[in-house]
């Protein structure tokens, strides 16, 4: 029967986890006397952000609708300088969900800002949290997300951070790039744990089974990551949302199976998904057997 495996640290990190928290308490403290919202959806994940809203969580699309009566929370991402202004300017409550890792590169970026410093932020320019982090020096990073944008680059001092989310190894390309091109690096790699690991585990495992499942909403990155990951070591690999993505027709034909997990996808979506492919499993495994001893 086929084996099913889960990746060590698979699901929410530890930021995640803490600025659900810190939503569903604020939530609660103010139900029924002010709106509340999240600075855009607080995960990328559909299931969380719909079941928040049913506990009364709007999502704020843009921070210019925000007034004076709200509660308005800063998710893990963070965000930049100017936003913390605006809550003062407008009089709206702030709680500040930012992930302590985050900040600490909002932090890093500031003070070399003040410096002087040229700051490149290796990442996606149009994630929010490279956003946030640009926000922390008058928006005046340089963002790299290639090896061919970091060719292009001037040669001249830089202070290098790194969106928490990216893979090591594309970091580092990008160094060798910048390094190759006389570029003088301060580097602070702020690329997080979490990450690092639950890329690593995912790695691990997708070399030795037959088919990777990778679970997430796809529009988060780091879910997606994993699944580049996967791809790459593994022939059969899948980018799922739920149970009814599960690529029945492959696991059928498997030995072992694989399952990773963004740091943004909930514990109870990755049991479902494990429970109801056991379950495909176990039934197919008897009418396989049932069909064999009829054959004889
Ligand atoms: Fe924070 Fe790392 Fe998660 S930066 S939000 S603990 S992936």
């Amino acid at each position: 029967m086929a084996e099913i495996k889960l990746a060590e640290n698979s699901g929410f990190c530890f930021g995640v986890r803490r600025a659900i928290e810190i939503t569903e308490a604020t939530a609660e403290k103010y139900r029924g006397s002010r709106p509340v919202f999240t600075c855009g959806p607080l995960i990328h994940n559909r299931l969380v952000t719909e079941e928040l809203e049913q506990k009364g969580v709007q999502i704020l699309r843009k921070e210019e609708e925000a007034g004076k009566e709200d509660v308005v929370i800063i998710r893990s991402h963070g965000e930049g300088r100017s936003f913390y202004e605006r809550a003062e300017e407008i009089g709206f409550q702030l709680v500040d969900a930012t992930c302590p890792f985050v900040a600490k590169i909002h932090n890093l970026v500031r003070e070399a800002y003040d410096a002087g410093e040229k700051i490149i932020i290796v990442g996606d320019r149009l994630h929010p949290e490279v956003r946030g982090i640009n926000g922390w020096c008058q928006n005046s990073a340089c963002i790299i997300n290639s090896v061919g944008e970091a060719d292009k680059l001037e040669p001249a001092d830089y202070f290098v951070v790194a969106q928490t989310t990216i893979q090591q190894s594309h970091f580092e390309e990008i160094i060798s790039k910048l390094q190759e091109k006389k570029c003088r690096l301060q580097i602070s790699n702020t690329i997080c744990n979490a990450t690092k690991s639950r890329q690593e585990s995912c790695k691990s495992l997708a070399r030795e089974v037959d088919l990777m499942l990778v679970i997430g909403d796809k529009e988060s990155s780091n879910s997606q990551k994993l699944y580049d990951l996967s791809k790459k070591y593994c022939e059969k690999a899948y980018f799922i949302e739920n149970i009814e993505d599960l690529p029945l027709k492959d696991i059928e034909l498997c030995n072992k199976i694989g399952v990773a997990a963004g740091a943004s996808t909930p514990e109870r979506l990755i049991k479902e998904v494990i429970a109801n492919m056991s379950e495909f499993i176990t039934e197919n495994n008897e009418e396989n057997l049932m069909h064999d001893l009829m054959d004889e």
